[in-house]
């Protein structure tokens, strides 16, 4: 039994790789700003805007799951100094990276993966394709108004379960068979958004449409949500990968960490239907 320190723990990943590890025995300490609780584990208040925090939320760990909250964009000034501090203390170290920053040297996720990679040659990469999730989570307003607007063109994503992210954590946390390697997370076939839309229709019981549109109008929209301008070209920017087909790769990694396949993204809308309907 170690103990595990999860950050984001509320999120997507995050909420759903602290019960699977309470379940599989391990002591966990799960951290967020808000600290939400959750059975069987220790709850933590840690910020990454917060230095303070950090020193607290690390003490008496053996591993920890590093992953960057979605809405924020200071990527190396919020994990650098989490690797640097685990590094010191010796701590294993699991990062959620993203998917193809390998072939981008000035991705600021890319440089976190180096440094890390320096500093603790025993760390874990992490790299998913979009998440399935998504869908009942950053695009949730847009399912429910039937309309899925995006500039990914007809390029197709290999679209993971933020469950199967959650259980390679857990394999890459608990094992020490997967040290110092980085693995591409990803479902096992690539679907393009009009393809996705069909089967969220027949998973809501309703029509979802999907449209493509260009970046300008996608920010505009984002902004019309409420989502800043600097987030929403952030968000744009990474639909370029997806319209030059380099989201459409499919790994076997899930299946090689965990022992048992990816999920579908059929699987993946027939279990969240209530949430389309
Ligand atoms: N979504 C995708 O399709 C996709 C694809 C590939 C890679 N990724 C990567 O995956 C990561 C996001 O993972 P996720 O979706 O599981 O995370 P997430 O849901 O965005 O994580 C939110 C978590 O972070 C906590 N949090 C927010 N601000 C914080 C702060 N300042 N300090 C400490 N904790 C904070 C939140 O709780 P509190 O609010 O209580 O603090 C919550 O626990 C990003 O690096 C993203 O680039 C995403």
């Amino acid at each position: 039994m170690q103990n595990i320190l999860v950050l984001g723990a509320s999120g997507t990943v995050g909420s759903l790789l602290v019960p699977a590890l309470v379940a599989a025995g391990q002591r966990v300490r799960a951290a967020s700003r808000h600290a939400r609780p959750f059975a069987g584990a220790e709850a933590a208040r840690f910020d990454f805007a917060d230095p303070a925090t950090l020193g607290p939320a690390l003490d008496g760990i053996d591993s920890l799951y590093l992953l960057m909250p979605a809405d924020n964009l200071q990527v190396e000034q919020y994990l650098l100094p989490v690797i640097a501090a685990a590094a010191a203390r010796g701590v294993k170290t699991v990062l959620q990276s993203v998917m193809g920053v390998e072939h981008e040297p000035q991705n600021p996720y890319r440089q976190v993966e180096l440094a890390m990679q320096r500093a603790l040659p025993s760390a874990v990469v992490l790299r998913p394709n979009w998440f399935a999730d998504n869908f009942h989570g950053m695009w949730a307003p847009a399912v429910a108004q039937g309309v899925i607007a995006l500039p990914a063109g007809t390029g197709a994503s290999s679209f993971i379960d933020a469950r199967d992210i959650a259980a390679c954590a857990l394999a890459a946390l608990t094992s020490t068979r997967f040290n110092g390697q980085a693995f591409t997370l990803t479902g096992p076939q690539a679907l393009d958004y009009g393809a996705a839309a069909a089967l969220l229709s027949q998973a809501a019981g309703r029509r979802i449409v999907y449209q493509a549109i260009d970046d300008a109008r996608f920010v505009a929209n984002l902004q019309a949500a409420g989502v800043p301008a600097d987030h929403g070209r952030m968000l744009a920017g990474l639909f370029a990968a997806v319209r030059a087909g380099q989201t459409a790769q499919v790994s076997d990694a899930v299946e090689r960490m965990t022992g048992r396949p990816a999920r579908t993204l059929a699987q993946y809308m027939a279990d969240h239907a209530g949430a389309f309907r």
